[in-house]
């Protein structure tokens, strides 16, 4: 398994592997709806950077850090925390063939190190509380639950924060 920065010539092999993946939630709740401004920003290295996981050829798992408050300003208010030195790990997905392996511990692991050179104070995550197999992963990589609340378009998020 190779896991790399993803480059917009990964595009059309990102959204097929999200197409797999919102097609098999175990529950819709548990993947926010894609905002449009988040999609047109996804090869936007100032807004956001994917690390996926490759077998072979084909790319099984993805995580990208969100560098900009438009994605995690919500949550941050609700631990009282700056949005200054913050990035959000999100839109974590492992293709349902690949799970059981702690692949996305894997990639994300190397979205710390990325994060921990750009100097960042912390990084944030929000789950939802009932999806154990995403709980278990970040709180196995040390990532801390702060709070739980409920975001304005009605998604109940944990919210979870590691320092670096
Ligand atoms: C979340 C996700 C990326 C994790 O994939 P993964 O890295 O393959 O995760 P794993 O299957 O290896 O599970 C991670 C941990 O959870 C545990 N786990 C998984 N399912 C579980 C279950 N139903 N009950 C209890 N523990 C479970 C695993 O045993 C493992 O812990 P371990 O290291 O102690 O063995 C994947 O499940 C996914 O793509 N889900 C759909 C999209 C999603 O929900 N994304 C997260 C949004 S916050």
């Amino acid at each position: 398994m190779i896991i790399r920065k993803l480059t917009d010539s990964d595009s059309e092999a990102l959204f097929s592997l999200i197409e797999d993946i919102e097609s098999t939630l175990v529950s819709r709740d548990f993947w926010l709806p894609i905002k449009d401004t988040s999609k047109e920003h996804y090869f936007d290295p100032s807004w956001t950077e994917f690390y996926g996981a490759f077998d072979g050829a084909r790319l099984v798992g993805a995580s990208a850090l969100f560098y900009n408050p438009f994605e995690f300003g919500e949550s941050v208010g609700q631990i009282n925390e700056s949005t200054d030195g913050v990035a959000e790990v999100g839109r974590s997905m492992v293709h349902p063939d690949y799970r059981g392996q702690n692949l996305l511990a894997t990639i994300n692991k190397e979205l710390i190190v990325a994060a921990k050179e750009k100097g960042l104070r912390f990084l944030l995550a929000t789950i939802h509380p009932d999806n154990v197999p995403s709980q278990t992963s970040f709180r196995k990589l040390g990532f801390v639950k702060r709070t739980t609340y409920f975001k304005s378009d009605g998604f109940v998020r944990d919210v979870y924060t590691f320092d670096l």
